[in-house]
This record gives C-alpha cells, sequence and structure tokens, in this order.
C-alpha cells in the first residue's frame, strides 16, 4: 500500500489501513516527516475557555447533555471570560477558543459583546468559536464581531450512525449546513469526529475522511471516544488510543497544511497520550484556561484531566511535554498554512 499516495487510495485501502496495525509505524514516520515539511517543529497554543456548560441539545456519549441532572450548571460572565483572556495572554497565549454548550442565555449580542471586548483589547490574538450550531445570520454576526475561526465537529459522516448518537430532533445535515456556511462567511473552520464512539465500522471512518475532504477544513479535531456515568452510553468501551493515533497521522498525510490538536481526550485515555498525538503528527495543544473553580463541571466524559489545575501550570506543564516529544512551542496566532 503507498502511504504516501494516502489521498488517492480506494475507500476499501483506507479501510484495511484503518482496520490494521501493520501500516502504523510508517504512517506515524510519514506523518511527522510531512508536519516538519509544513510546520517544522512548531507547535500552537490555543487558550481553551469553557464559558458554559448548559446544553440544550441531548448527544448520548455527552457529559454535559441536558438530560443529565446529575452535574451542577455554571455559566461564565463577560468579565469571567476576559478575566481568563487576560491570564491567558500573560502566559502567551495568542489564540482563545470560546466553548460552550448550546446555551440560549448567550444570546447572538451578548456573544458578540464578548468577541468585540476581547478583540479590542487583544488585537493580535485570534478569537475562535466552538459554540455548536446557530443559523447563518449569528454566525455572520459573530464574525462582523471579529471571531476569525469555528470548530464544529461533525462527529460523524454516516447518516445511520450520526442518528445513533444523537436525539431525533439533531441532524447530519443541519451540521454539514453549517459547517459549509461558516466556510462561506470566511471562518477558518475545524471539524471532526470521534474515535472509537459506539458501532463506528473502519467504512464510517473512511466516509469521515471522505466528507472532511469534502469540507476541506483548515482545523480537524478528534479524540476518542470515552464513556461518561451519567449518560446512556456509560457501559460501551471507548476508543483505543492506537486506533486515535493511527486516524492522527493519517489525517496529517491525507490534509498536509491542516492545524490537528493533540487533545486532552487523549491525553486522559493515556498519561503520555498528547506526546504520542504530537508524535503522530498533530501540531495544536489546547490547555485550559477556564477558572479552576468550574473546571470539573465541563465534564464532557469521565477522569477529564488538568481540572485541578491553574492555567499556568498546565502552561508550563505542557510546555514540558511539547519539548520532550521533540517539538517547540510557539506562541504567534497560529494561523493555517494553505500552499
Ligand atoms: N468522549 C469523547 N469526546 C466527547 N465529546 C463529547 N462527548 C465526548 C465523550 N464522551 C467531544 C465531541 C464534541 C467535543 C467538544 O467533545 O466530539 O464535539
Ligand atoms: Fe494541565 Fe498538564 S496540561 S496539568
Amino acid at each position: 500500500m503507498n502511504i504516501t499516495g494516502i489521498a488517492a487510495l480506494s475507500d476499501s485501502e483506507l479501510a484495511e489501513i484503518i482496520s490494521s496495525d501493520a501500516y502504523d509505524a510508517d504512517l506515524v514516520a510519514e506523518a511527522d516527516r510531512t508536519r516538519r515539511e509544513h510546520y517544522g517543529a512548531d507547535v500552537y497554543l490555543r487558550g481553551l475557555i469553557e464559558i458554559c456548560n448548559v446544553c440544550k441539545n441531548d448527544c448520548l456519549y455527552c457529559g454535559i447533555r441536558r438530560s443529565n441532572g446529575a452535574l451542577a450548571r455554571y455559566r461564565l460572565t463577560k468579565e469571567d471570560i476576559l478575566g481568563c483572556c487576560e491570564n491567558g495572554y500573560a502566559l502567551g497565549f495568542r489564540t482563545f477558543v470560546l466553548q460552550g454548550g448550546e446555551d440560549p442565555y448567550y444570546t447572538d449580542s451578548l456573544i458578540c459583546q464578548v468577541v468585540g471586548d476581547i478583540k479590542e483589547k487583544f488585537p493580535d490574538c485570534a478569537v475562535t468559536l466552538s459554540l455548536g450550531e446557530k443559523g447563518r445570520a449569528s454566525y455572520a454576526a459573530y464574525r462582523r464581531a471579529g471571531a476569525d475561526r469555528y470548530l464544529l465537529r461533525h462527529e460523524t459522516a454516516n447518516e445511520a450512525h450520526y442518528a445513533r448518537l444523537h436525539p431525533a430532533e439533531m441532524s447530519l445535515r443541519h451540521r454539514k449546513d453549517c459547517l459549509f456556511a461558516l466556510k462561506e462567511l470566511g471562518y477558518q473552520v475545524g471539524s471532526g469526529f470521534m474515535v472509537g464512539s459506539p458501532w463506528q465500522s473502519a467504512q464510517n471512518l473512511v466516509e469521515d475522511l471522505r466528507f472532511l475532504q469534502e469540507l476541506s477544513p483548515d482545523m480537524i479535531g478528534i479524540g476518542p471516544f470515552i464513556p461518561h456515568k451519567d449518560t446512556p452510553f456509560r457501559d460501551f468501551t471507548g476508543g483505543s488510543l492506537k486506533l486515535t493515533l493511527r486516524m492522527i497521522a493519517i489525517l496529517r498525510l491525507m490534509f498536509p497544511y491542516a492545524l490537528i490538536p493533540s487533545t486532552t481526550a487523549l491525553g486522559t485515555i493515556h498519561p503520555q497520550g498528547r506526546e504520542l498525538g504530537l508524535k503522530a503528527g498533530a501540531n495544536v495543544v489546547m490547555p485550559n484556561l477556564s477558572p479552576v473553580r468550574v473546571r470539573k463541571l465541563y465534564e464532557l466524559y469521565d477522569n477529564k484531566i488538568c481540572t485541578g489545575e491553574e492555567a499556568a501550570e498546565c502552561r508550563s506543564c505542557l510546555e514540558r511535554r511539547i519539548v520532550s516529544a521533540g517539538y517547540r512551542v510557539v506562541t504567534d496566532r497560529g494561523d493555517v498554512k494553505r500552499q
């Protein structure tokens, strides 16, 4: 199998690579070569601010789904969020990612105010939003307010599989429409999927790759599915380290220019998960800037790491990890480098 020409392989050839561990060593070596060719040893930092754990959706895998009555809910104020950015700026972050559940409390006008204030105070920083599915007019308003990037994972590109992971009122069609609208509005767009979610097949993962080829996103975030004790998926097995690393390497080879994070979920299933993710082709890490008092409450899955550490601790911990893996931290905005 020609691993360097992976984008040209057929669906069945890709499925074979995804299902086998025979190619792993070659995939990781080639992925590292490719990332160095496009991005050198650089790893970009994104400061993640988890603005709220209130969500009107009920995705079956997610710990902050509306049906989880065991969870205390929180919302950060505009002042809280700006405080996190100030702290993050001092630590060298030049991208702030505002992530949260789909919470009607954050009206378009409030989101625009927050984005506008961050851009005014920190004009050299990029603002990334990760606030779920919204109407086109809302996305357009956030963009006018200064938002640069938007993250919205498609989760799975197979309709039937999507329907097993989500309640009936959600649809893959709508998710895709949102992603294409974001692109048209000029956002740098990120999508992605969970690895090892219930019922996922190798063929489903091929469909994820094909959808990403169609979308051509700037950022691609993937991580292992990890069961959460207060969700209907509590008894399912989580995604494996091996398969997640294999998918990261495949993504790097298929999307050489992409910004690919080594995710917290990967760090949660293995003590060196994030280092291994970087070595498999990832070039972004997203340390947590949320106030420590709310950290534990943004639990999308069980045993999430870094819920007790201050931002500064995560910042230095990650720097050590990045250097130990053979890479270096960059503190600029870290925009995508397309040819
Ligand atoms: N395990 C792993 N990832 C999860 N996410 C949500 N719930 C889980 C889980 N149980 C991911 C989804 C979402 C992102 C913010 O977190 O892919 O898009
Ligand atoms: Fe948070 Fe290591 S990154 S403690």
